[in-house]
């Protein structure tokens, strides 16, 4: 195992009903703004139940952020924030809404520049406004985190950034919020949860066993999980196995002390800027083709992966039980209804140039946890994923 430092100081409260508990986490002065997506929070009452909650405090509302937040809109919360002098944020929404408010979280007090340069300068940040969250949609973890992926879209670029100063000081998972979510929605979820598993457990080995018992528990449970999420989308016991899940995919803890790959996420995200595909979409075409290619890296973590998630027998020859791995990892994805071809998405061999070109106007060149995911190495993968 690494040596490794861990911190996570965002408070959970998860439960059905735990809104209650919202007004007692904001300090008693503050001047609050929600900010939320396009309007899902109106349709089904909760930023009412919000606000009703809130009545002791001064409140004011921002929505409009759209999936893959935009740095477009997130700079009219900016302004609104400086001018009228709000000192906390609340998000309400899923990854997008929460990433949304981290970046302005950080940007309302970096004055001194553009903050679009802490996203591609890395300037550091050295405050952000403090926030909470309240969880509509489980899948990125941001809940639970402290990154954040930023669209800028004249430049159609998504980026991602993170700093210690943007944790949510509180996030609170109700599973009963997610019985709205469109079947879509919750498949892409469990698909992104899965692959942020993946990116931090399917590498090579180094001896730690914690971390993956953990995250081969967590796979699991998406699998036994996910596929009665769609079918049952009122089963509360499922919805709150899923919400956890994922929050526990992506909040620091199995990727304590391993390796991290997270070059499907990188490719992923270039797919979005360019053809505006949901995330996790972007990820199921890559992923299955990025195990093939990189199979021999990753064997070991593979095989392993074959036995403990999908029960292959240990009498496999390695090729057939690699090969095998990733086929029922393909048919999981397409079993949740996310399919895994760029074709099933429009998209032909004449986006494979381009998609490698922004990686490398990004300068993600060296991708995987060796670095050895070169642009012709994610040629490969795209051309496998037609
Ligand atoms: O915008 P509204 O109207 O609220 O509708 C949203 C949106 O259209 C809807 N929705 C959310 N909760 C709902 C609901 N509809 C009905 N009932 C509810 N309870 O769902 C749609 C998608 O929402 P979005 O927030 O975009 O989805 P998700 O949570 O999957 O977030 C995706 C974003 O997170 C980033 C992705 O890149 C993407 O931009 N990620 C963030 C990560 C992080 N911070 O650690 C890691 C991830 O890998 C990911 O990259
Ligand atoms: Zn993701």
């Amino acid at each position: 195992m690494q040596n490794f430092q861990f911190v996570n100081p965002t408070k959970i409260i998860f439960g059905n009903g735990e809104i209650v508990q919202l007004a007692k986490q904001i300090p008693t002065t503050s001047k609050v703004l929600i900010l939320y997506g396009g309007g899902s929070v109106k349709k089904t009452g909760l930023l009412e139940s919000i606000k009703a909650v809130l009545t002791d405090f001064q409140v004011g509302e921002f929505g409009g952020i759209e999936p893959n937040p935009t740095y477009e809109t997130l700079m009219k919360a900016v302004e609104i924030i400086r001018k009228e002098k709000y000192d906390f944020l609340l998000a309400v929404g899923g990854g997008s809404v929460i990433d949304g408010t981290k970046f302005i979280a950080a940007a309302a007090l970096f004055t001194k520049d553009d903050p679009w340069k802490f996203i591609v300068e890395g300037l550091p940040i050295s405050a952000a406004l403090p926030f909470g969250t309240v969880l509509t949609l489980p899948a990125t973890g941001s809940e639970m985190n402290n990154g954040a992926v930023i669209t800028r879209k004249e430049l159609q670029a998504k980026i991602p950034f993170m700093s210690a100063k943007v944790f949510p000081q509180f996030s609170i998972l109700d599973p009963v919020y997610t019985y709205t979510l469109p079947k879509k929605q919750i498949a892409n979820g469990v698909v992104d949860a899965f692959i942020h598993v993946m990116e931090q457990y399917l590498t090579y080995p180094i001896a730690s066993k914690v971390q993956d018992r953990f995250s081969e528990g967590l796979l699991l449970t998406l699998v036994e999980e996910g596929p009665k999420a769609l079918q049952d989308p009122e089963n509360y016991d499922v919805r709150a196995n899923l919400m956890w899940t994922a929050t526990l995919a992506l909040n620091g803890l199995i990727g304590s002390g391993v390796p991290q790959d997270w070059s499907t996420h990188m490719v992923g995200h270039e797919i979005t800027a360019l053809y505006g595909l949901d995330h996790a979409q972007t990820l199921a075409i890559v992923l299955p083709s990025m195990l093939e290619v990189m199979k021999a890296e990753k064997l070991e973590k593979l095989l392993q992966y074959g036995e403990r998630i999908w029960n292959l027998s240990t009498d496999l020859a390695p090729d057939e039980k690699s090969a095998l791995a990733i086929e029922k990892t393909r048919d999981f994805f397409e079993a949740m209804g996310v399919k895994t071809r760029l074709a099933d998405y429009g998209l032909g061999k004449d986006v494979i140039e381009k998609i490698i070109a922004s990686l490398e106007s990004h300068g993600m060149v060296k991708l995987g946890e060796k670095g050895t995911v070169t642009p012709d190495v994610v040629r490969q993968v795209l051309k496998l994923s037609l």
